[in-house]
């Protein structure tokens, strides 16, 4: 039997196996689920163990990480896994069609929070090691996985792990599949994230709301002063406004740009998928360059005054805003957050007191675009998937990519099986079976295609 064969023998009881884990509520953000973190490690840490993999359940300061080994031989290369069973949030739940804990299958896809970003993907692996295993009887690759529960919490306690058991982890490379496919049947090979600065802004006013006619034109209303601050933090042509904020910021390479007209144009897709008019973005890049390569502030959440029905007629006493800036390779999450801080302060009129905190971060990082490793990942995606995948970046962060090449010296291959459309950290989160299945072949070629690398 050829581990393809076994997959498809035992696909029923792998999917049954995928909704278990995806039965654990393991949203990393919430303390609420700390004891549902620690049995969805504990199962997959078992799992893995019943497939043939030595297992640790490591503790950390977080939420635990799980971490599994298989030796195959001195002389053959080492490939590190890598994936998160922690999840967002499920809210809003009214806007969730069934149980985001109790997957089902509907149209041809998994619905559950975690199917796709990234319990799915990463299961997709693990079975693909285990029908190679099951079939060949060994792998012919060593391999260490890693995988992490607390991706979605900026992966806080993760760095000190790999920073302490680093000669351990020694490895000849990473393998992450928490990235996307480029468009719907074409599979891609991602060689580029961006990093992320996080920030919050609190404006703060009177003590209390007071009487909007009493004192409305006599003291500053801290919403309108926030939103004047935020609306000045972009100019009319889309372009940053931080002093220093783009100081380290690379131009977009001619070759990537030649890179990028060869892909196919997703614009109109975007429109309709959306439902929006037009594209917005900063003058003088193109869409993908906008995406990829270019760093954005975004606000992703604004509080502040009263938000019930009919009128209220106050001026509150507070307002904040949730802002997240995506970076991109030469900017220091810190140092972005600290130059933030100082113009908003320069921003902010002396009629209001305002505080920022500055959460955690992480950096943008670039692989290489071509070399021998990429090019075994793309035969054994176009082996999986039966189409040979392109080569693109993505806009949204692994913070812990980063660490790998400084700590640990290593590149990561980012082979995404999942869709735009899949309605990560969103409701109704999905997974295509399809794209599960071509995750899991895919999954049984690569070690051999990687280990065809240093043979
Ligand atoms: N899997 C995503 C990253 C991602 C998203 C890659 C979309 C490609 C396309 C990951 O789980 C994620 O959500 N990362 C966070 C990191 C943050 C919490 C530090 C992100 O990008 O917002
Ligand atoms: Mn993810
Ligand atoms: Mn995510």
């Amino acid at each position: 039997m050829t581990p393809v064969q076994y997959l498809k023998k035992t696909e029923k009881k792998r999917l049954s196996e995928l909704f278990t884990f995806l039965s654990f509520p393991s949203v990393s953000a919430k303390s609420e689920h700390k004891k549902d973190l620690v049995a969805c490690a504990q199962w997959l840490t078992d799992h893995l163990k019943g497939i043939g993999f030595k297992t640790r359940l490591v503790k950390t300061k977080g939420h635990p990480l799980v971490y599994a080994e298989y030796k195959a031989g001195k002389n053959l290369p080492t490939i590190m896994y890598y994936g998160h069973y922690d999840v967002q949030p499920p809210e809003p739940m009214e806007l969730w069609k069934s149980n985001p804990f109790k997957a089902e299958i509907r149209g041809g896809a998994i619905y559950a929070r975690g199917a796709c970003d990234d319990k799915g993907q990463t299961f997709a692996h693990i079975k693909g090691l285990e029908a190679v295993l099951k079939t060949e009887g060994k792998l012919p690759v060593n391999v260490k996985m890693l995988i992490e529960g607390e991706e979605e919490s900026h992966s806080v306690n993760l760095p000190a792990f790999i920073r302490k058991e680093k000669k351990k982890l020694d490895a000849d490379i990473v393998v992450v599949s928490d990235t996307a496919q480029f468009s719907k049947d074409l599979p891609a090979v991602t060689f580029g994230l961006r990093g992320i600065a996080v920030a919050e802004l609190f404006v703060y006013g009177p003590t209390r709301d007071v009487h909007s006619g009493t004192f409305g034109g006599a003291i500053a209303n801290p919403i309108n002063i926030l939103c004047q601050m935020v609306g000045q933090l972009h100019d009319k042509n889309g372009h940053i406004t931080i002093p220093g904020f783009y100081s380290g910021v690379k131009p977009v390479s001619k070759w990537l740009k030649s890179q990028y007209k060869k892909l196919p144009n997703r614009e109109k897709a975007f429109l309709k998928e959306l439902n929006i008019p037009a594209m917005h973005g900063e003058k003088g890049f193109s869409t993908y360059e906008r995406m990829w390569d270019r760093p954005t502030l975004d606000c992703n959440g604004i509080k502040g005054g009263y938000q019930g029905e009919g009128a209220k007629t106050i001026i509150p006493s507070f307002a904040s805003c949730k802002i997240t800036m995506r970076l991109v390779p030469g900017q220091d999450p810190n140092d972005i957050c600290n130059k933030l801080e100082k113009h908003l302060k320069k921003l902010a009129p002396k009629s209001v007191r305002i505080k920022v905190d500055k959460g955690g971060g992480a950096k943008g990082v670039v692989v290489p675009a071509d070399g021998p490793w990429l090019e075994a990942a793309g035969r054994a995606i176009e082996k999986g998937f039966g189409k040979k995948p392109v080569f693109m970046k993505e806009g949204g962060s692994i913070p812990i990519v980063v660490d790998f090449k400084e700590v640990l010296g290593l590149d990561t291959l980012l082979i995404g099986f999942g869709q735009n459309d899949d309605n990560i950290h969103s409701p109704n989160e999905r997974f295509r079976v399809t794209d599960f299945e071509r995750g899991c072949r895919t999954a049984t070629y690569l070690p051999f295609e990687l280990a065809s690398v240093k043979g």
